[in-house]
């Protein structure tokens, strides 16, 4: 059963009884105990495919900094930068839901800077919520953005946007930890978010997390207790190459493929195998 309760393999582009995914269907899916899948996306042709096999959320990640401008971090990160992005992506959606991510230094300033960027992305690009960072520290901003209508998916454990406060990309979480990452958890529920990614936090932890919280929890590397699953599709999917994530499971190798097919086709011009007759004009 899917979050909608629409059997979303059915769906093609044209189907008409194609429902959207809301933030209500999100807590349903909870209460009934159905798992949420998320993936990132960046352009139209990534999301039309997850879109059609029934992804529940697309997520614009600023991991697009990495993904797609190819930067160290994703602290340089513009809102110019991502608003075309997550335009292309809501293009591409008929039934996910997509979340638009707020940049580093975008919000942090306080509520209204962070109601001015989250409206500007909604105006601009079409995304149906907003995601930001921060736990106890962003929960004024979580309440001004979601008092102007706006659902905000909040992010804690380990947020990429703070790696150098953090000392790198280390679980969040563990021992005394905990109890500061439960408060975190409390706090965006209280400030009245949708969902909360939990990243990088120990399963036990996310575990406790998410038995407490009535809204779902989503992991990236929080394990199996989450009420949801979430990766950043071009690690997912064996595009980036590099150091990956121990948490991320690689469905496909689209780098290896796509290496491959660049080769072949080199070798085809070269040797003069491409073009052959069928791909010429009279
Ligand atoms: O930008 C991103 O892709 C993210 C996820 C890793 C949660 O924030």
């Amino acid at each position: 059963m899917t979050i909608e309760e629409a059997p979303y393999a059915q769906n093609t582009p044209a189907d008409e009884s194609l429902k959207r995914v809301r933030i209500r269907h999100f807590r349903r899916a909870k209460q009934q105990g159905i798992k949420i899948t998320g993936l990132t996306s960046y352009d139209f042709l990534s999301a039309s495919i997850f879109d059609r096999a029934g992804i529940d959320f697309l997520l614009v990640g600023d991991s697009a900094g990495n993904a797609v401008f190819g930067y160290d971090t994703t602290l340089p990160v513009t809102n110019d930068e991502l608003i075309p992005l997550c335009r292309a992506v809501v293009r591409a959606v008929r039934r996910a839901l997509v979340v638009a991510d707020l940049p580093f230094g975008s919000y942090e300033v306080g509520p209204d800077e962070a109601l001015h960027t989250a409206i500007r992305f909604m105006k601009e690009t079409g995304a149906h919520a907003v995601k930001l960072e921060g736990g106890v520290r962003s929960a004024t901003q979580i309440e001004a953005i979601v008092r102007a209508g706006i659902p905000v998916m909040a992010h804690i454990g380990f947020t990429p946007q703070s790696e150098h406060g953090l000392g790198g990309h280390l679980i969040q979480g563990r021992g005394e930890g905990a109890q500061a990452l439960l408060e975190d958890a409390h706090a965006v529920e209280q400030a009245g978010a949708f969902a909360v990614v939990l990243e990088m936090v120990p399963s036990g932890v996310a575990q406790q997390v998410t038995e407490q919280l009535t809204i779902p929890t989503i992991s990236v590397g929080a394990g199996p207790h989450c009420d949801g699953q979430l990766m950043v599709w071009t690690d997912w999917a064996g595009f980036t190459t590099g150091r990956i994530p121990r948490f991320v499971k690689q469905y496909a190798q689209i780098a290896q493929v796509l290496h491959d097919a660049a080769v072949s086709y080199r070798e085809d011009v070269e040797s003069g195998t491409y073009p052959a007759p069928e791909h010429e004009y009279e």
